[in-house]
C-alpha cells in the first residue's frame, strides 16, 4: 500500500498520499487539500513546492548531481555536443546516427529567417536590449507560422525552426546594435560554428573558426541546456499551461530569464569582476561588502536556490576557462579575480554557513569574453542554450492528459469590505 500524510487540522485527521519519484524524492500530494479542508499552502518563493511531475531533468543540490534524462552532465559534457544533447532532452532518448543526421537537416532547413522579419530588426532603437529583441523577435518569428497554433501536428519541426531560428534572430540582433550588415547562416556549418559565423563574419571576409572556440562555445549552450523547475522554465510552463503556442512560452521564457538573479547574472557577474578590476580592490572589500546586507551587493554568480554544493557547471566550466584562455595565449585578470573571490568566500563562515557556492554564471562570462561575446549578449547565450530545455518542458505540459491550467491561489492581506466614495467626500 503507498504511503499516506496525516495532517491534523481543527480537530479532524486528514489522509494526503506520498508521492515518491524515481531518485526517491518524497513530495505530499495535496492536490485535494482544499476541497478536502478548505485550507490552502503558503509557500512564496515556491521553495517547497513541487509544481510538477517531470522525467525530464534531476537535480541533486545537496549532492551537486545533474542529469539529463538519467545522463551525467559531466559525461555529457565529455563525450555530446550541444544539438544531440538538445536531442536527448527533446526526444527523450539519445540518438541514432540517422537520427542525428535527420534532426541537424531539420535545424538547417530551418535556419532562415522569414525575409520580414528583417523589418522587425529596424524599428528598435541601438541601444536596445538584446534580450528585449530575443523576446519580441521570438513572439514575431511565430506570426510567420500559421500552423504554430496547432502544435499537435507539427511539434518537432515546429521545435526545430525555435532551436534554430533562436540563434539566427540573436546574431541578428547583434549585427543590427552594431549598425553592421546581417550575415545569412551558412548550411555547411554545424549550429554553433554556425552561430559565430552569423556574429563575426563581413560580407567581405569570413571568420576564422577555431575548434577550441566552437568548441567551448558549444559546451556553454549543452551546460545551459535545460536546469529543472527555475524561474524561466516554469514561466514557460506557466504560459504553455494556458495553451498558448511554443513561441508565445518561449518568448516568456526569455523574459524570465534576463533578470539579474537568474539569467541576467552573467552579465552581473563579468560587470562585478570589471568594476572591482578597475578600484584596484583584490576581490577581499568586495566580499565584505557582499556579506552586508545594507551596501544593496551580492557576490553575482554565487548561490542557487537548489545547489548547497558546488554547482557541477561551474566546475566544468571553470576548467574550460583554463583550458581555452591557454589555447588562446590569453591572461585574463577577471579570471584572476574570479578565482581570488571564490577562494575568499568558500573560507569565510558567511558563505559557508549559507552554502553558497559558484553557480553555473560565475565563470561562464570569461569563457564568452574569451570568444568576442558582448557582455550584452551573455543572457542571450544561455537563451540560446535554454532553448531545448523550455521545448521539452512546453511539450511535457502539451502531451500532458489531464494537464491543468497553473493557477496559484494567494492568501489575501489587504482591505477588507470598503465602499466607494464621491471625491467631495475623500480625504
Ligand atoms: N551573495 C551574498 N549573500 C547571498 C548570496 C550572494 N550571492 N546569495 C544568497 N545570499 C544570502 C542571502 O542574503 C540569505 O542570507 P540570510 O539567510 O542571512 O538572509 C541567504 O544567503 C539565502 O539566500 P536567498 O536569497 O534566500 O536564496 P534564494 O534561494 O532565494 O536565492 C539566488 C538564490 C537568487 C540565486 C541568490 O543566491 C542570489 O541572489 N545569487 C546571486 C545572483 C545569481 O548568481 N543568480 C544566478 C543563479 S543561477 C541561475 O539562475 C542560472
Amino acid at each position: 500500500m503507498s504511503k499516506v500524510a496525516k495532517l491534523e487540522l481543527d480537530s479532524k485527521v486528514y489522509e494526503f498520499p506520498i508521492v515518491v519519484g524515481s531518485e526517491d524524492e518524497h513530495s505530499l500530494d495535496i492536490s485535494t487539500l482544499r476541497s478536502k479542508t478548505g485550507y490552502i499552502t503558503l509557500d512564496e518563493g515556491y521553495g517547497n513546492t513541487g509544481s510538477c511531475l517531470s522525467n525530464i531533468t534531476f537535480i541533486d543540490g545537496e549532492k551537486g548531481i545533474l542529469r539529463y534524462r538519467g545522463i551525467p552532465i559531466e559525461e555529457l559534457a565529455e563525450k555530446s555536443t550541444f544539438v544531440e544533447t538538445a536531442y536527448l532532452i527533446i526526444y527523450g532518448k539519445l540518438p541514432n546516427s540517422q537520427e542525428i543526421k535527420d534532426f541537424s537537416s531539420l535545424l538547417t532547413k530551418n535556419e532562415m529567417l522569414h525575409e520580414d522579419m528583417k523589418f522587425h530588426f529596424e524599428g528598435f532603437p541601438t541601444h536596445a536590449h538584446p534580450m528585449a529583441i530575443l523576446s519580441s523577435m521570438i513572439n514575431a518569428a511565430g506570426c510567420f507560422l500559421p500552423e504554430v497554433l496547432n502544435p499537435d501536428e507539427v511539434f518537432l519541426t515546429q521545435a526545430a525552426r525555435l532551436l534554430s531560428q533562436v540563434r539566427t534572430i540573436a546574431a541578428f540582433s547583434y549585427r543590427k546594435s552594431l549598425g553592421l550588415p546581417i550575415i545569412y547562416p551558412k548550411p555547411i556549418y554545424k549550429y554553433t560554428a554556425n552561430f559565430l559565423h552569423m556574429m563575426f563574419s563581413e560580407p567581405y571576409e569570413d571568420y576564422e573558426l577555431q575548434p577550441e572556440v566552437v568548441n567551448a562555445l558549444d559546451l556553454i549552450f549543452l551546460l545551459h541546456a535545460d536546469h529543472e523547475q527555475n524561474c524561466s522554465t516554469s514561466t514557460v510552463r506557466m504560459v504553455a499551461s494556458s495553451q498558448a503556442n511554443l513561441f508565445a512560452s518561449a518568448a516568456a521564457g526569455v523574459c524570465a530569464l534576463w533578470g539579474p538573479l537568474h539569467g541576467g547574472a552573467n552579465q552581473a557577474v563579468l560587470e562585478m569582476l570589471e568594476d572591482i578590476h578597475k578600484s584596484g580592490d583584490n576581490g577581499s572589500r568586495f566580499i565584505e561588502a557582499a556579506k552586508d546586507k545594507t551596501s544593496g551587493k551580492r557576490l553575482m554568480g554565487f548561490g542557487h536556490r537548489i545547489y548547497k554544493n558546488y554547482d557541477p557547471r561551474a566546475r566544468i566550466i571553470k576548467k574550460k576557462c583554463d583550458e581555452l584562455l591557454a589555447v588562446l595565449k590569453r591572461k585574463d585578470p577577471l579570471l584572476d579575480i574570479a578565482k581570488r573571490l571564490e577562494e575568499g568566500a568558500l573560507s569565510d563562515p558567511y558563505f559557508i554557513d549559507r552554502k553558497l557556492y559558484p553557480n553555473v554564471d560565475f565563470y561562464s562570462g570569461i569563457i564568452m569574453r574569451a570568444i568576442g561575446i558582448p557582455l550584452s549578449m551573455y543572457t542571450v547565450m544561455f537563451a540560446i542554450g535554454r532553448m531545448p530545455g523550455w521545448i521539452a518542458n512546453f511539450k511535457e505540459i502539451h502531451d500532458a492528459k489531464d494537464s491543468r491550467i497553473y493557477r496559484p491561489r494567494q492568501v489575501y492581506t489587504g482591505r477588507t469590505l470598503t465602499h466607494y466614495t464621491p471625491f467631495r467626500e475623500r480625504v
